[in-house]
């Protein structure tokens, strides 16, 4: 084992998985009985748009009669490869996409189709689910600590943690909780580090989501580059319908039907449905700009955190900000985070489900701004 990584005991990231979802619902539960409207959730993943605006009903008993083709309705396909093609600015067809029950449930299959036991590399702090998942697919998860560089995964850290068995690299870009986005330079110095034999899967589901104009893609970066790459997107943030259960995975062609194959045993295919209203709403995001609602909530959040002591780190992407909580406060644990919401009516979510620091915690900015305003000041006063 490098020094630069850290195993986690065999199963217990799955366990420790389903124990932090229960505690953050158990808070909530239980605040939100106690605070009823009052209670402020700075915790929640949703974004706060959705595309397109309206609803379209459609007859869907009509769709629903035959199984759907594992990988997607091949117009679908052929639909969202067209609008990721130009959105990222690559080649892609329809044997280029599968479609998944979302970035979850695309993430998991991939992993268990492409990486044979093994060690996966995974920079934390990350998404609490990405840990179990690896060990779901039967490897063992490597996790780099990128607090000392930054909060971002350097090459160097990459080559370092590497080792014979390793078989990929998982990594959010835009990161969640962090806000890291890396640049397109970046990811090939990450690629060449990780090496040509190791599976480089980006989990893009913020891809929209970046500051400083569109975050670069793998998909765009590496495409016919490299063989061993995977790119995850979903209707869950891009359209803001987590609730559709759909996104798809890029990649190349053998790749995918090693995936597909896996999922044909698995998910069986997504929702037809969900497959049209994703491939159909596609196109009305492009031009939009996510940002938008969240560029003076990050300005007003960052210097409310820097006045009341808080280690606030700028994000780049995502629609959350990652902060240190002053020296003796812990509201990185779920113990912390629930003696906060049980007194002050303020729910956080806590760095240590993230695999970060007791000291560090995830604040959304996915909520009206008067309430953005007065769960700061809750923070304030705590
Ligand atoms: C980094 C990351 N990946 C994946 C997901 C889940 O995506 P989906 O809803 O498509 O399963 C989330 C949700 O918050 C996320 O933050």
């Amino acid at each position: 084992l490098s020094a630069a990584a850290t195993t986690i005991a065999s199963g217990g990231c799955r366990t420790a998985a389903v124990r932090r979802r229960g505690e953050l619902l158990e808070i909530r539960r239980h605040c939100a009985a106690r605070w009823g409207e009052e209670l402020i959730d700075l915790s929640r993943s949703e974004p706060i748009a959705a595309w397109p605006g309206t609803s379209e009903p459609c007859d869907v008993w009509a769709m629903t009669r035959r199984y759907p083709p594992i990988a997607g309705l091949p117009a679908a396909r052929a639909a969202v490869a067209r609008a990721y093609a130009q959105q990222l600015g690559c080649e892609l067809t329809e044997h280029d996409v599968v479609l998944v029950p979302g970035a979850l449930a695309g993430i998991t299959v991939a992993l268990l189709a492409l990486v044979d036991g093994g060690e996966v590399l995974v920079p934390v702090p990350c998404y609490p689910p990405s840990l179990a998942q690896v060990e779901l697919a039967g490897a063992v998860p490597l996790a780099i600590d990128t607090e000392p560089t930054g909060w971002r995964l350097t090459p160097e850290a990459v080559e370092r943690a590497r080792g014979p068995r390793t078989r990929a690299l998982l990594l959010s870009n835009p990161a969640n909780p962090t806000g890291v986005v890396y640049t397109a330079g970046e990811l090939r110095q990450l690629a060449a580090a990780a090496g040509p034999e190791v599976l480089l899967i980006a989990d893009e589901v913020y891809g929209e989501f970046a500051y400083d104009g569109p975050a670069a893609s793998l998909a765009g970066v590496l495409g016919r580059e490299r063989d061993a790459w995977l790119v995850v997107r979903s209707a869950s943030k891009t359209i803001g319908r987590p609730g559709l259960r759909v996104g798809a995975l890029l990649g190349p062609r053998d790749l995918l039907a090693q995936v597909a194959a896996v999922a044909a045993s698995f998910v069986g295919g997504v929702s037809v449905p969900a497959q049209l209203a994703f491939s159909a709403a596609l196109p009305a995001v492009r031009g939009s700009d996510h940002m938008r609602p969240y560029r003076r909530r990050r300005e007003q959040v960052l210097a409310r955190l820097a006045a009341i002591g808080f280690e606030a780190h700028a994000p780049q992407g995502t629609y959350y900000v990652w902060a240190g909580g002053p020296p003796g406060m812990r509201l990185g644990t779920s113990a912390g985070v629930r003696e906060l919401a049980d007194r002050a009516g303020v729910i956080v979510a806590p760095g240590e489900h993230y695999c970060g620091s007791s000291r560090h915690l995830r604040i959304s900015l996915s909520v009206r701004a008067a309430e953005l305003a007065a769960g700061l000041d809750r923070l304030a006063a705590a």
